[in-house]
């Protein structure tokens, strides 16, 4: 079935490129434009973007990957960080004597 009309996508097209973008890569996030961009195509009116998302849902593989692990790349409250210290500000700095 041909679901978006101005690139001629079909629907088996977008089904292998989303196991073929998870069979590359298992913790990516995929996206319509990801898609279209493994089939080497563009997007033009967007009209199809529901029954184009609606195929991607339908593959076993989309789903999207599991976070739990992301927590701990967070740092712990109060841990030190590389931003910026809140008195940076020369008027917070005070008059250096
Ligand atoms: S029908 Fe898909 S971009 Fe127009």
């Amino acid at each position: 079935m041909i679901v978006c009309h101005c690139a001629t996508i079909t629907s088996q097209e977008i089904r292998a490129a989303v196991d073929w973008m998870r069979a590359a890569d298992p913790d990516t996030i995929i996206t319509p434009g990801k898609v279209y961009r493994a089939l080497g195509k563009r997007a033009d009116c967007g009209g199809c973007l529901p029954v184009f998302l609606g195929q991607m849902e339908q593959c076993a593989t989309f789903g999207v990957p599991d976070l739990r692990g992301a927590a701990s790349l967070t740092p712990a409250r109060g841990a030190r960080h590389e931003r910026r210290r809140k008195g940076h500000r020369v008027s917070q700095q005070g008059i250096a004597q």
